[in-house]
């Protein structure tokens, strides 16, 4: 029943809550000050050790406890005084979690940023885009990283927005129904820099929707990211060959020697569907739980930070895979010959210029096609005609992609001032 191994990610945070704790406690006049501080001071030295608890403890709460018995006598046990593991491990997987979202986000917006600077660079850059696996339409790499940005922007907005969730204390809560201890839980909210309390206390200690919400925009983030990585893998294939990576992000294979697999997308594709398990297990294990803790929640937990781990690393990876991405112009301008990718603009045309329905316009197109013909205009044209809103036209792109960056450095900002405002809090606690 030991969560001690998963408990090595909460060891810091743990530490935070039990020093807010005993500050608290000592607020309220409930131990003595010279105990109190003698606590907090074998508490600040703990977190300067490494974890390293021996197996008979069932979790990093009692190995703590017990260390500070061991170290300062009978009077290390003041700290179990409304304190309930319930309210602690809650407390200290906000911590944590609020962290990891800031990671997170800091990776999208580096993500963003590569994304934006390559649209620019490659708003001329055509590509055939696919529907149905299948030559579709004429646009550009720069048009595909505006999609990439626009979906790791609305992950971004989610992101901040289940901070929010994730950012409130529970501390004091007891282990459902609160404490006889007249604990100010504000004041422990603030020294945590929590922005409030979680405030019903079996809802504090026994839920897990914070975690829940954080895990499944991530892995639905992911799921749509991986989308993309299987374009770049098709635009890779030899037999396509529109796009070059740079050779850290492929392999060749130990007896084939002409082989460039693409290494980086698949690792991450694969680790993708684990984080797809992963938020498979937490809802699986939460859902026959009563509204109160139970320890099924405690094996909920590692999965949450795999999924978390997972989201950081890969994007991090695709990020520095867009920075080395080119476009094969020769090889896409061969297949623009080839299929009929702007047969739609040419019937759209048709039916406005012979002022005929455009369903006349797609069978006479449909037949050119049928006899071999190849009806067009020239991908380049079709592309800088269109003023349509979020098309590839390259002026649209650039323009929208130098407005996103200038909005992508203020939310870069927000996040900094997020991560200082936690950093100077933590550093606080833990005496500077
Ligand atoms: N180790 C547990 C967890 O990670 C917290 C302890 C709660 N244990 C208990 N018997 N109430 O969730």
């Amino acid at each position: 029943i030991s969560s001690l191994i998963d408990d090595s990610e909460i060891y810091r945070e743990t530490i935070l809550t039990l020093i807010a704790h005993v500050n608290e406690l000592n607020k309220v006049g409930a131990l003595p000050s010279n105990d109190a501080e003698a606590i907090i001071n074998t508490l600040r030295s703990l977190a300067k050790e490494p974890y390293k608890p021996s197996d008979e403890y069932e979790d990093v709460h009692e190995y703590i406890e017990a260390m500070l018995i061991q170290r300062l006598g009978n009077s290390g046990g003041w700290i179990g005084l409304g304190r309930s593991r319930n309210d602690h491990v809650a407390t200290a997987l906000r911590l944590r979690l609020r962290r990891l979202i800031i990671e997170i986000a800091s990776s999208i917006i580096e993500l963003r940023r590569v994304a934006l600077n390559k649209a620019i660079e490659t708003a001329d850059a055509v590509i055939i885009g696919t529907t149905h696996r299948q030559p579709a339409q004429a646009t550009t790499l720069g048009h595909y990283m505006l999609y990439l940005d626009e979906l790791s922007r609305d992950f971004l907005t989610n992101l901040l927005s289940i901070y929010e969730t994730v950012n409130k204390s529970p501390l004091g809560s007891g282990p459902l129904a609160g404490t006889m201890v007249k604990l100010n839980r504000v004041r422990e909210a603030e020294e945590l820099t929590f922005n409030g309390i979680v405030e019903n206390t079996a809802y504090a200690t026994g839920s897990r929707y914070f975690m829940l919400a954080a895990a499944s925009i991530t892995v639905s983030y992911l799921v749509e990211l991986g989308r993309f990585i299987n374009n770049i893998e098709m635009w890779l294939m030899p037999q396509l060959n529109y796009v070059t990576l740079e050779p850290s992000h492929l392999a060749t294979s130990s007896i084939m020697p002409h082989k460039r697999n693409p290494a980086t997308l698949e690792v991450f594709r694969a680790r993708i569907g684990e984080a797809v398990g992963h938020l498979t297990s937490m809802y699986s294990i939460e859902r026959p739980v009563e509204a109160g803790y139970q320890l099924d929640l405690q094996e909920e937990t590692r999965h949450a930070w795999l999924i978390m781990r997972i989201a950081i690393d890969g994007v991090g990876i695709i990020a520095d895979l867009l920075r080395g991405i080119k476009v094969n112009e020769e090889r896409v301008k061969e297949d623009l010959a080839k299929y009929p990718v702007t047969a739609a603009e040419y019937a759209e045309l048709m039916s406005m210029s012979r002022g005929i329905p455009f369903r006349d316009a797609h069978r006479e197109v449909a037949v050119m096609i049928k006899e071999g013909k190849n009806p067009g205009i020239n991908p380049v044209e079709a592309i800088r005609g269109k003023e349509v809103l979020g098309s590839p036209n390259p002026s649209i792109v650039i323009e929208s992609a130098k407005a996103r960056l200038i909005e992508l450095s203020s939310i870069e900002t927000r996040v900094k001032e997020l991560e200082v405002r936690v950093n100077k809090a933590e550093a606080e606690l833990m005496g500077g």
